[in-house]
């Protein structure tokens, strides 16, 4: 049974903590050419770049997959922040977003790949998706997408641009998976690289969403922070504490922390209102 009708878990931007809201065993990789997409017509003269052309097993975690009441309601918050964000990008220009959390398992790879997904979709933006979770990658997993060769291949010098990125079903929706668990992401993270890499293909895409780990115990996120131009904090409701949350917000509040996600929230309970219950009784009846 899926996770999502058992607990509810919807995504909710909270106004809460004081701020704005709203496997892999790999040798070198191999990508024949024959598997790489020209970009032309979507991507801009001069920065055009390849592209692998895959095919995705989506995984019931992308929540347009399915009707049910709570997936309805998650794809209609992630909407929500997506139009937040978009109205955001109009006076700011800030596209590129950092996802972390305080604890593991707060739901930041759920998020960051659903706003993604949802972005592209839904908003009809041109939208790139990184797994930068060098440790504990899952995006790819989670979209049922190659792992392999991703990221760490790329800042180790073993893999080109146009072998790491990824496009599956839809349009305008890329994906650069993590690749191979390095045995020094740390230092991969320091190098200028990353930094440069994300600079270079801000200019080909509307957004670019970057799955991180958590800063908690590891300082990988903290490194990739000071180039993105924001920071979603995600926050598991049952999943971190109080403190924890609150530690990870005084964190990343200088850092240019944009917003808390509130996850795995029961909508039984954020959704008692006279509105939602006509609304979706509505719906029912359809
Ligand atoms: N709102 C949600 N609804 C349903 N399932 C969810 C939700 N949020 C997270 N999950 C599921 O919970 C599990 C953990 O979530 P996820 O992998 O996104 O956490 P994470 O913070 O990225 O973990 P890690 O720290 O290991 O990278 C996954 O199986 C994910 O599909
Ligand atoms: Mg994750």
């Amino acid at each position: 049974m899926s996770r999502i009708p058992e607990a509810l878990k919807k995504v909710r931007v909270q106004q809460d903590l004081g701020v704005e809201t709203q496997a892999k065993k790999v040798g070198r990789p191999q990508v024949l050419p024959e598997d790489l997409l020209d970009l032309a017509d979507s991507l801009e003269e001069g920065t055009r770049v390849g592209c692998r052309r895959e095919r995705w097993d989506l995984q019931e975690s992308i929540v347009t997959r399915g009707h049910s009441k709570d997936r309805i309601i998650a794809v209609e918050e992630l909407r929500k922040l997506c139009a937040w964000l978009l109205q955001r990008q109009r006076a700011t220009s800030q596209k590129t977003l950092l996802v972390t959390s305080g604890m593991p398992k707060e739901g930041k790879t759920f998020l960051a790949t659903n706003l993604a997904w949802i972005m592209a979709q839904s908003k009809n933006q041109k939208v790139l998706l990184i797994d930068a979770d060098l440790r504990c990658s899952s995006a790819h997993l989670m979209l049922g997408a190659p792992g392999v060769p991703g990221l760490a291949e790329f800042l180790e010098g073993k893999a080109e641009e146009s072998q790491i990125l990824q496009q599956g079903p839809l349009s305008n929706f890329f994906f650069i998976p993590s690749g191979h668990c390095p045995e020094n992401p740390v230092e991969l993270l320091t190098t200028t690289a990353l930094k440069k890499f994300i600079a270079r293909l801000s200019t080909q895409f509307d957004w670019i969403i970057v799955d991180s780990s958590p800063v908690g115990s590891i300082c990988d996120a903290q490194l990739i922070a000071p180039f993105m131009d924001g920071i979603l904090l995600v926050i598991g409701a049952g999943a971190s504490s109080a403190e924890i949350a609150v530690r990870a917000r005084d964190l990343l509040a200088d850092m240019g922390l944009l917003g808390v996600i509130l996850n795995y929230v029961d909508p039984r309970e954020a959704y008692s209102s006279y509105y939602y219950r006509a609304y979706m009784g509505k719906r029912s009846k359809e």
